[in-house]
C-alpha cells in the first residue's frame, strides 16, 4: 500500500485525465458508454488512492458509508424512470452541496482545537500559523457557504420538479429585497469569519447560505428549473473544488474544476438556445413555467389547414426524404417508440429519414436524444439543430411531432418577438410541412406560431402517439 501512497499524485493525474476523457465522450451518443467507463475506472482510482493515502482513516466508517451509498445509488438507478432524471440529478447535486457544508464544519471544528493546541508548537517550526489560517479559512468560507446555497437550493429544485407541495414558488415585491437582505448579511458574517476566525460568524453564515439557497431559487418558474439544476450542478462542482484544497486532494480539484466549469457551460449553452439570459433566469422573478404570454384577444382568426393521419401516411410514403422534428409533446404524449416504428416502416419503404434535434427541444437537456435512444433510434439518424438547418430546403417532408418553439420562424424573422434571436430548426423551409399536435394552443414559450398557418403546412391534431400510430397503419394499408 506503500507504493499507492507514494505514487498517489500520478494515481490522481490518471484519474484526472480519465475524467477529462468522460466528459468528452459524454458528448456525443456513440461514444457515451465508453464516456461512462471512463468515469466509473477514474472515480474508482480517485476513491481508492485517497483511501490509501488517508492517515489513521476510520475503515469501517468509511467503508460502511461506501456501502451503504453504493446501494441506494444502485437502487435507485435501476428504479428511476427516465421522466424523474431531473429531479434525481438535483437531489443528487444536493448531496454534494451537503457533503462541502459537513467537511467545512468538521475542518473548522479542528482547526479550532488545532488553533488552541499547537499555535506554538507551529511557530517554533517556523510556521506562520496566522497566514496560513487565512488562506484555510477562506477556502473554508467559500466551500461552505457555496455548499450551503447549493444544498438547499437543490433540495427546493428536486421539490419543484417532483411537483411536490412544499416546494412553492414564491412571488411578490418583498422577495429581491429579502435576498438581497440575506445574501449582504450572509457575506458580512463570512468576512467577519474570515478576518477573525469567530465562530459564532461562521455558524450565522452558514445558517444564512441555507436559507438563502431556497429563498433564491424559489421565485424561480418551473420551466426554468432545468437550467437552475445545471447551474447548481457547476456550483456543487465549485464547492467540491474549494473543499479540494482544504483536504489538500489535488483529485477533488481537478474533478469539482470540471464539474463546476461544465456546469457553467451548459447552463451558457441552455439559456443561449432558448434566447434567456442566465440573470433573467435566476432573477427574473416568479414566471410560472410560461416565459411570455400573449394576448391573442385582438388579434383577427387566421386559417390553418388540417389532415388526417392516412393523408400524412400516403404524402410521406411517396416522399424521397422525410425529418422528423420532435417536441416537448412527443415526450408527453411517450410517442417514442412508435415514431420509431413509422421511421423504420418508411425506411422499408425507401425513404430517407432522419431526425432533427433542437438543443431545448422538450423540458432537459438532451432529453429528445434520451427518448429516441431509449426506442433504439440508429445514432447516425439524429443530426443536431446545426448539422441539419441547411438540409431543409431540400427535404419533401418535414413531421413535427409535439414541437411548437423550436420551429417558430418569429424567432429569425420577427424583431418584436420575445423570442427573436433564438437559433430554430428551420423547418418552414421544408417543401412539405405536417405538424402533429392536439390543438392550436402555444407552446412553452406561449407564442403563436406562423409555421402552423403557412400554405405549406397540414396540422394533424391528435395525441402524439395515437396519431403517428394511425399514420403507420395507414402506410401499412391496414388504415383504409
Ligand atoms: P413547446 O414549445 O413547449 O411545444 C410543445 C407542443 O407540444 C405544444 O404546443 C403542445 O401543443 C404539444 N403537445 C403537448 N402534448 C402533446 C401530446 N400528447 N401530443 C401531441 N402534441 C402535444 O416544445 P418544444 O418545441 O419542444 O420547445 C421547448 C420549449 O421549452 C422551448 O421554448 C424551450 O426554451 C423551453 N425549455 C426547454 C428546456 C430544455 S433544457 N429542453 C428547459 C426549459 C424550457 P398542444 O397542447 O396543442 O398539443
Amino acid at each position: 500500500m506503500d507504493f499507492i501512497r507514494d505514487y498517489a499524485d500520478w494515481f490522481y493525474l490518471i484519474g484526472a485525465v480519465l475524467f477529462i476523457l468522460t466528459l468528452r465522450g459524454l458528448s456525443g451518443p456513440k461514444t457515451a458508454i465508453a464516456g461512462n467507463r471512463y468515469g466509473m475506472i477514474a472515480m474508482a482510482i480517485a476513491v481508492l488512492t485517497t483511501f490509501f493515502v488517508a492517515e489513521n482513516p476510520v475503515v469501517w466508517m468509511i467503508v460502511g458509508a461506501m456501502v451503504l451509498g453504493a446501494i441506494i445509488g444502485i437502487a435507485r438507478a435501476r428504479t428511476v424512470p427516465m421522466t424523474q432524471m431531473p429531479e434525481t440529478v438535483a437531489l443528487m447535486h444536493s448531496l454534494v452541496g451537503l457533503a462541502a457544508v459537513l467537511i467545512a464544519v468538521a475542518a473548522i471544528i479542528h482547526n479550532n482545537e488545532l488553533a488552541k493546541l499547537d499555535v506554538g508548537l507551529l511557530q517554533e517550526n517556523g510556521v506562520n500559523f496566522h497566514e496560513m489560517g487565512k488562506v484555510h479559512l477562506f477556502e473554508l468560507f467559500v466551500g461552505c457557504f457555496v455548499g450551503a446555497i447549493t444544498f438547499t437550493a437543490s433540495v427546493f429544485a428536486y421539490g419543484k420538479l417532483a411537483a411536490k407541495k412544499w416546494a412553492k414558488t414564491i412571488s411578490g415585491a418583498w422577495v429581491k429585497p429579502v435576498q438581497a437582505l440575506i445574501f449582504i448579511t450572509m457575506f458580512a458574517a463570512g468576512i467577519h469569519f474570515f478576518l477573525t476566525g469567530n465562530m459564532t460568524s461562521f455558524w450565522a453564515m452558514t445558517g444564512l447560505a441555507l436559507v438563502f439557497g431556497w429563498v433564491w431559487i424559489a421565485p424561480v418558474g418551473g420551466g426554468d428549473m432545468p437550467v437552475v439544476v445545471s447551474l447548481l450542478n457547476s456550483f456543487s462542482g465549485w464547492a467540491a473544488a474549494g473543499i479540494g484544497f482544504t483536504l489538500e486532494n489535488n483529485m477533488l480539484i481537478v474533478a469539482g474544476s470540471l464539474v463546476g466549469s461544465s456546469g457553467a457551460i451548459l447552463s451558457y449553452i441552455m439559456c443561449k438556445a432558448m434566447n434567456r439570459s442566465i440573470i433573467n433566469v435566476l432573477f427574473g422573478g416568479a414566471m410560472g413555467g410560461t416565459a411570455v404570454v400573449v394576448d391573442a384577444g385582438d388579434k383577427a382568426p387566421r386559417n390553418h389547414r388540417s389532415g388526417s393521419a392516412d393523408d400524412a401516411g400516403f404524402l410521406m410514403s411517396n416522399a424521397d426524404s422525410v425529418v422528423i422534428v420532435p417536441g416537448y409533446g412527443m415526450a408527453q404524449g411517450r410517442a417514442q417508440n412508435a415514431v420509431k416504428e413509422l421511421a423504420n416502416l418508411l425506411k422499408e419503404q425507401g425513404v430517407t429519414v432522419r431526425f432533427a434535434i433542437h438543443p431545448v427541444a422538450g423540458r432537459m437537456p438532451g432529453h429528445m436524444n434520451v427518448l429516441l435512444a431509449e426506442a433504439d433510434v440508429p445514432y447516425e439518424d439524429i443530426l443536431e439543430m446545426d448539422e441539419i438547418n441547411s438540409d431543409f430546403p431540400a427535404t419533401d417532408v418535414v413531421l413535427v411531432i409535439g414541437a411548437n418553439d423550436v420551429v417558430n420562424p418569429a424567432a429569425k424573422d420577427d424583431p418584436s418577438s420575445p423570442i427573436y434571436g433564438m437559433p430554430i430548426l428551420e423547418a418552414h423551409k421544408a417543401r412539405t410541412i405536417m405538424v402533429i399536435k392536439r390543438s392550436m394552443a402555444t407552446g412553452y414559450a406561449g407564442l403563436d406560431n406562423d409555421l402552423f398557418y403557412n400554405d405549406k403546412t397540414m396540422m394533424i391534431f391528435g395525441d402524439a402517439k395515437k396519431v403517428v400510430e394511425d399514420m403507420t397503419k395507414a402506410i401499412n394499408g391496414n388504415g383504409h
